[in-house]
């Protein structure tokens, strides 16, 4: 897999919560490390990092979301959990193929799947989060 094949972060991505920005970019560079070459292990170290920070990633925006009283939070809720889902099954599937085809798999994940949700998923919330803003104070991500 290309380096420049890999998925890339960029401006468009951003909601506009500075925090979660950032989790998505940091997310996205994770996942352009495994363009070009490597080992299995560091592949591997790396594909682990990706589930670790996804997971965080998803607690985090759970728990805004859940602090704001989102009506849309079980629905999202379930969309993260497929996704780990997806995640934990590739890093089974990581062990026996072939380093291009997990490279391959990263990006059909975050560039495809990661890529719709925030455009889609995280964008819907972010009216929701803003109109609360200015009457619960203390904003919990930025
Ligand atoms: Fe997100
Ligand atoms: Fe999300």
């Amino acid at each position: 897999m290309k380096k420049e094949e890999m998925p890339v972060w960029s401006a468009r991505l951003e909601i506009g919560l500075q925090s979660i920005d950032e989790q998505h970019r940091k997310l996205f560079e994770l996942a352009a490390t495994f363009g070009g070459s490597g080992d299995q292990v560091r592949v591997m170290k790396t594909l682990v990092a990706l589930c670790d920070y996804t997971r965080e990633h998803f607690r985090e925006e759970e728990y805004m979301l859940a602090a704001h009283g989102y009506p849309d939070l079980e629905a999202h809720k379930l969309e993260h959990a497929k996704f780990r889902g997806m995640l934990v099954e590739l890093l089974e599937r990581a062990k026996c193929q072939s380093l291009d085809q997990t490279a391959d798999d990263v990006r059909e994940l975050v560039g495809g799947w990661m890529y719709e949700h925030i455009m889609q998923r995280d964008l819907d919330y972010l009216p929701f989060i803003n109109g609360k803003k200015s009457g619960s104070g203390k904003m919990l991500c930025q």
